[in-house]
């Protein structure tokens, strides 16, 4: 509120929040989007999108030229709302579906294709140029948005991530047991940050925020702070 009413928010129009698989970037950038009154977009979500609409119809994920031919008809749409990022291939809403467990085997291959990333990244350039937004992803500080005024790295131990996760699927359909999970995470971690087109990196502007030890409301707190504090720089 504090921020709000300051008119704080208003300075950072655009702020990205990088990061590993299950750091929290997602749950952590909603809250800070709704604290600011600004807009969160889940990248990490058009990803998944595609990697639905490659599954539904039958492509062959490891054949790049395949998936590439797709995204012409592809027909992707990202719906923020307060709670969510809804998506929707083909005007069918696939926001659930996404979170599956054969969408989290084969995203970072589908993450990794040049044509993909370059529709996806115009997509979410245009999304942004309105201000007032969050996006969280991989590349956000480093491809979508270099000039976005405030970068953040959000990052937490693998054992963290996983269990994060594992305490998240708990009791849904998508449940796993924690050594699946962990190893899901390592590999995602491995393949986003070795692949040729944008890796997950640590841009040189961005500032790390490490929530290993720090619950859900510490990490929100801080970040705000961050924000809080550049904008009095700025001023
Ligand atoms: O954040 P997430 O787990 O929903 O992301 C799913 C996959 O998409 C992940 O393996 C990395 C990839 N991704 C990406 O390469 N670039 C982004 N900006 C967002 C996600």
């Amino acid at each position: 509120d504090l921020v709000r009413s300051r008119g704080l928010g208003d300075v950072y129009k655009r702020q990205a929040i990088d990061g590993p698989a299950g750091a929290g970037k997602s749950s952590i950038s909603k809250v800070v989007a709704n604290e600011l009154g600004y807009l969160y977009i889940d990248t990490g979500a058009m990803y998944r999108g595609v990697t639905w609409a490659v599954l539904d119809s039958h492509v062959d994920v490891k054949n790049q030229k395949d998936v590439e031919s797709l995204l012409p008809s592809l027909d992707l749409t990202l719906e923020p709302t307060a709670n969510a990022c809804k998506v929707f291939v083909k005007g069918q809403d696939v926001t659930d579906l996404i979170r599956q467990q054969q969408i989290n085997e084969n995203v970072s291959t589908i993450a990794s294709y040049k044509g993909v990333r370059e529709y996806l990244v115009e997509r979410q350039q245009a999304m942004a140029a309105v201000g007032g937004v969050i996006l969280d992803g991989r590349d956000i500080g480093s491809v979508v948005l270099p000039k976005a005024e405030l970068k953040i790295y959000l990052t937490a131990s693998v054992d963290a991530r996983a269990k994060r996760r594992w305490l998240e699927v708990q009791g849904t359909s998508n449940e796993q047991s924690l050594e699946d999970i962990k190893n899901n995470v390592e590999s995602r971690d491995e393949m986003d940050k070795n692949r040729d087109e944008s890796p997950l990196v640590c841009v040189e502007d961005a500032i790390v925020v490490d929530s290993s030890n720090m619950t859900f409301d510490e990490t929100v707190e801080h970040i705000l702070h961050l924000v809080q504090e550049l904008s009095l720089i700025h001023i």
